[in-house]
């Protein structure tokens, strides 16, 4: 006799044989419905904890860094694992990582991520996560936090891939609750289209870590 029963929750809920297939080949991969009911609801703890500290988003480091809100428009907080209260998700994150290092010997060192919030009338235009040479950023990834997301609302993630069979070179994500995306920082140009309601996000990056004797990794 079988007994269907429901597994406890393991660290592993992200694919990583998938996800590795899929970044190697098409440098991206969309995962809608992929984040477990408990990490949904730390994330929504954070949500509303983080709200009061989100601050206009910059762009660029150290002396290039400078708030635009021409190129954006979203406000963010970084979250962080010793003080959140995101421990699936940090945990989940950091078994990921360690799949794709196995897997595609990526050499990924940490992990950082922010939550944020675009409010109606708010955008990211198209750009890139990282320029190779000059960021430490090797895969960045998003997961969307919005209940009944509907496709007048805007807020669509768009992604310009290299044409495939299944796309022409852009790939649109809705923002929806639960859906997961994964990409190449340094390959895959994209922009978040203006929105008409709250949206609330969480991006990340796994980073390689580019410390040498004179430059220190940046922390932020
Ligand atoms: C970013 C970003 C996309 C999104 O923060 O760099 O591209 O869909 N976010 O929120
Ligand atoms: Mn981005």
């Amino acid at each position: 006799m079988t007994h269907l029963q429901k597994p406890s929750m393991g660290n592993d809920w992200l694919p990583a044989d998938d996800i590795s297939e899929a970044l190697a080949t098409r440098g991206f991969i969309i995962l809608p419905d992929i984040i477990p009911e408990p990490i949904r609801e730390e994330l929504l703890a954070t949500v509303k904890i983080t709200q009061p500290t989100l601050r206009p988003a910059a762009i660029g480091r150290g002396e290039d860094e400078h708030q635009n809100q021409f190129v954006r428009r979203d406000r963010i907080a970084w979250l962080d694992p010793a003080t959140s209260a995101l421990n699936g998700w940090f945990a989940g994150l950091e078994c990921l990582r360690e799949g794709l290092n196995k897997r595609l010997f990526l050499g990924l060192w940490d992990f950082e991520c922010h939550l944020a919030h675009y409010k109606a009338g708010a955008f990211y235009k198209r750009h890139v996560d990282a320029f190779r040479g000059r960021s430490n950023r090797r895969v960045s990834l998003v997961a969307y936090l919005n209940s009944g997301w509907s496709p007048e609302q805007g807020g669509e993630l768009v992604l310009y891939t290299q044409p495939g069979l299944d796309d022409q070179g852009t790939v649109r994500v809705t923002p929806l609750m639960g859906t997961l995306v994964l990409f190449l920082s340094e390959d895959i140009p994209h922009e978040v289209l203006p929105v008409t309601r709250d949206r609330f996000s969480v991006a990340g990056w796994f980073r390689v870590n580019d410390t040498t004797g004179q430059r220190l990794n940046p922390a932020t």
